[in-house]
């Protein structure tokens, strides 16, 4: 059996989703005959509740200067980040020249913030495509690897941290132990280290997974990351659960005994007991909700295209190469994929191939059927998407669960 990548102890490995491609691997038709698989495999430690995966795949074939990701792709992520910074700045920056560090900080969409406003910052982004986008605006950057060899260069150049942001990243990161060290030698005695990503309540309780790919070495739950920063004398002092990408939550963490922690924690901790989150039970039903998930789609998708109606689907996103390429979706069901990133444009996607083109497509002649892999984003788009709608234009969705919407 796998070893926990926290606790060392044996992974209960209960669903493999077969060969995939790497999730944001967008490629062109030369490159097909090249393509990299691998199997992607989760498993549940029991011990500590770390859902994780079983395989991993390096981390320089995942972040590099072609990265797909530009987080600025999304005004509602925009809007968001601007608030994240703006709570920060109001509640965490007293100190006389503040200082702040951001792991995984992309195109700067959070760090600019604090760039506009003349505050010391850095961010730490080994992407070197999105990194030059952030130095474009002004943010701060160096692009590397966040880890704890970085951390001892960065405190003696710039001194302890008063804040320490991530978001969307600690999940990337499989040696955490590395990381929850750096943040504990990084952080001043009363800085905070916040941090927010998907969280596993909502992915098992949506059946969400297509957060599941390469890329997501670890599913948090409160329960399960307090045990990592027990081991460094840190706590979770406060969690907020956040809308954003299906259902995230924002965990601030401190020293231990710095400040006390709110009831939230211990509260959070006790309904992930009761619901199931630390039992390897609800994992294997998990899978029969996957499949059930998937066996659901596919009937849709085959009933729709024998009856020739069109089906394109909406957002190249990184989630959806694991929905395409577990259920065998293909160019047969799928016309293309329409997605508003230039760089994905023209290219194909990871695995199943099928054509990523310009939103203007998906607008120039409107198909009977958007599948919505952008899920995430769904109010944002349905918002935009309402002359679609309006001329009888439908969206399959599968999360939370498989139906067809107006
Ligand atoms: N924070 C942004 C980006 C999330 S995508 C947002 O929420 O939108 C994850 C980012 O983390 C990528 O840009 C990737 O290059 C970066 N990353 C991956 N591993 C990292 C590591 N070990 N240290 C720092 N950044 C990392
Ligand atoms: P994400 O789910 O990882 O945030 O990626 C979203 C993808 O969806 C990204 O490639 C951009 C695309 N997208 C659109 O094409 N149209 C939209 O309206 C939105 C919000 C996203
Ligand atoms: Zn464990």
């Amino acid at each position: 059996m796998p070893e926990c990548l926290i606790c060392g102890s044996s992974v209960e490995e209960f669903m493999s989703f077969g060969q995939m491609p790497i999730a944001n691997a967008f490629l062109n038709q030369e490159e097909f005959s090249s393509e990299f698989f691998f199997e992607l495999r989760i498993g549940f430690c029991s011990r500590c509740a770390m859902l994780q995966l079983t395989e991993l795949v390096d981390r320089e074939k995942l972040f590099h200067e072609s990265y797909a990701y530009f987080s600025s792709i999304s005004l509602r992520m925009e809007a968001h980040f601007k608030q994240f910074a703006e709570s920060v700045m109001k509640t965490k920056l007293d100190s006389a020249d503040p200082f702040v560090l951001e792991i995984g900080s992309n195109d700067g969409i959070m760090l600019r913030h604090f760039a506009d406003r003349g505050i010391r910052h850095l961010g730490v982004e080994p992407s070197e495509n999105v990194a030059r986008a952030a130095m474009e605006k002004g943010v701060n950057t160096t692009c590397r690897f966040f880890d704890k060899d970085l951390a001892s260069e960065i405190r003696s150049e710039y001194g302890q941290a008063d804040a320490i942001l991530a978001a969307n990243v600690m999940c990337h990161i499989p040696y955490l132990h590395s990381v929850a060290d750096a943040v504990a030698s990084l952080m001043k005695p009363d800085g905070v280290f916040i941090f927010e990503d998907p969280y596993l309540g909502d992915i098992v309780e949506k059946t969400a997974y297509d957060q599941i790919y390469d890329e997501h070495a670890f599913y948090f739950s409160v329960s399960s990351l307090s045990n990592l920063f027990g081991q460094y004398d840190l706590e979770i002092v406060n969690i907020e659960p956040q809308s954003v990408h299906g259902g995230s939550m924002r965990y601030t963490v401190a020293r231990k005994g710095a400040v006390t922690a709110a009831s939230s924690v211990a509260r959070q901790k006790d309904r992930e007991h009761s619901n199931g989150l630390r039992d390897l039970a609800t994992f294997h039903q998990f899978k029969r909700n996957i499949e059930t998930s998937r066996d659901d789609l596919l009937k849709i998708l085959h009933r729709e295209k024998e009856e020739n109606r069109r089906i394109v689907g909406y957002g190249a996103t990184s989630k959806s190469t694991t929905v395409l390429n577990y259920c065998g979706i293909d160019n047969r069901l799928i016309d293309f994929i329409s997605d508003t990133t230039s760089t994905k444009q023209g290219k194909f996607s990871p695995g199943m191939h099928i054509p990523i083109r310009p939103y203007e497509e998906f607008v120039n002649d409107y198909p009977e059927y958007a599948l919505l892999f952008a899920w995430n984003h769904g109010q944002e788009i349905m918002e935009k998407e309402k002359p679609y709608s309006a001329q009888g234009g439908r969206f399959i969705v599968y999360v939370p669960s498989v139906k067809i919407m107006a």
